[in-house]
């Protein structure tokens, strides 16, 4: 359930008209609903009830400052994996000791600016990397938390480029190594070991990937433990996918996947760290365009939109769905017809969706793409020279620019011509 909904035949984000935040603000805009992230940060709480534990919000999906400290003002911890999303969570106010770092390649400056700022626990991704942490944090006079990310081998049945938990991916360490590398980390200076780390990738709609990889941790932690290992936290990585269109089977709720968990780890006494992103964004947000041409091909029409691949490239990049609709609600039982929904970008991929059926639409109206919240403004890039788009954040009847769209003259201001040119 989110918050954007149709009000006497105006799409509203909360109780905020659509039409108006385009107005005031301009478009392409992306609008984020507060009271969505909160209700959806809730659901994974209520899904860990029964544990100690800490959802630490994967800000790869959404780092807009605003979206953080709402979420770590209602007692998130923040899954960072670079030096730049550890100073945003830092800049929200976030303390370290409710950061967890992840990622394949942290460099030696991110490992000690996170270790100075403070920091809950590195995910710890190759044994280079451990060594490298080790070595930073005994200079300091410091011992690391670490947890080691496993890589438990399963298929996590979504999309090939981000999936993450098969033996080919350049992910974790490969379990059946793990012990090796526990003993290891065990005799390094810098060093505390403090859990098990595990992510098998993103969108997943089906519970069976987890239980299977869930059920690798808790005979590793049995087996860590009998090696002499003060296992006692288990960070099992984000990943629950998000219904992207409203009619079809919805994937599993966070209660079920709470279950889960329960089920295959409840029983080992750790503290529980879950690091969910898309639930908890995806679909409090939407993307607001409006259509500059409608143009007629040959058997097809082109709804060419404000907006494109470099503000929203997830259907681009994985042929990814989002729905389209009007931001003025379309009368019972008109007729819909199919279009290609494109942007301006000079290329064929910059197609947001083929044949699409939609009520009559045309030059100067409004249309949202839903589920934009997760991997849309943070993976927007400048290409063709179009600025970034900028973002609203509305709670109840009311709404902020939580960031401004950026002028010409800001983007032309980062390059220089040199002198002797
Ligand atoms: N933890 C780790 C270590 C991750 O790599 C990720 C996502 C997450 C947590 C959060 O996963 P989530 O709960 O959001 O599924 N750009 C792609 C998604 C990339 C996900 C990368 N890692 C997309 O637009 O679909």
């Amino acid at each position: 359930m989110d918050h954007f909904t149709y009000k006497n035949g105006a799409l509203h984000a909360e109780d905020v008209p659509v039409s108006e935040i385009a107005r005031s603000v301009g478009t392409p805009v992306y609008i984020y609903s507060a009271a969505t992230l909160e209700r959806h940060f809730k659901l994974f709480q209520e899904a860990l009830g029964w544990t100690d534990h800490l959802i630490c919000f994967a800000i790869k999906s959404n780092s807009n400052l605003a979206v953080l400290k709402l979420l770590g003002d209602l007692g998130a911890g923040m899954d960072v994996v670079s030096g730049g999303e550890y100073r945003r969570a830092k800049a929200a106010g976030v303390p370290g000791e409710r950061i967890v770092f992840s990622g394949v390649g942290k460099t030696r400056e991110e490992i000690a600016l996170v270790l100075d700022g403070g920091i809950r626990q590195f995910n710890v991704e190759s044994e280079p990397e451990l060594l490298a942490i080790s070595e930073i944090a005994a200079a300091k006079g410091l011992k690391a938390p670490i947890a080691l990310r496993v890589n438990p081998d399963v298929d996590a049945k979504t999309h090939e480029k981000i999936a993450t938990g098969k033996s080919e991916n350049k992910f974790g360490i490969p379990i059946a190594k793990a012990q090796a590398v526990y003993a290891m980390a065990a005799t390094l200076p810098g060093i505390e070991v403090m859990g098990i780390d595990v992510h098998i990738g993103s969108q997943l709609t089906d519970l069976e990937p987890f239980e299977a990889a869930f059920n690798k941790v808790a005979e590793l932690t049995r087996a860590l433990r009998a090696d002499g290992h003060d296992i006692r936290r288990l960070d099992l990585g984000g990943g629950l996918g998000i219904p992207y269109q409203r009619d079809n089977n919805a994937p599993p709720l966070p209660i079920e996947y709470g279950e889960v968990i329960r089920r295959a780890v409840g029983d080992l006494g750790c503290e529980i760290e879950i690091e969910p992103g898309r639930l908890i964004s995806g679909n409090a947000g939407i993307l607001v365009s409006e259509v500059i041409y409608l143009k007629e091909g040959e058997g097809r029409n082109f709804l060419i939109l404000d907006a494109a691949m470099n503000d929203l490239v997830r259907p681009s990049m994985y042929g990814a769905h989002h729905d389209i609709i009007p931001v003025v609600e379309a009368q019972a039982g008109v007729e819909q017809a199919p279009f290609d929904v494109v942007g301006p970008v000079c290329e064929t991929g910059d197609t947001f969706a083929k044949a699409r059926n939609l009520p009559p639409v045309g030059a100067g109206d409004l249309v949202a793409f839903r589920s934009a919240g997760a991997y849309g403004a943070v993976m927007a890039s400048e290409y063709n020279s179009r600025p970034l788009i900028p973002e609203v954040l509305v709670r109840g009847d009311h709404f902020a620019v939580i960031r401004q769209r950026p002028s010409f003259e800001e983007m032309l201001s980062r390059d220089s011509i040199p002198e002797w040119l």
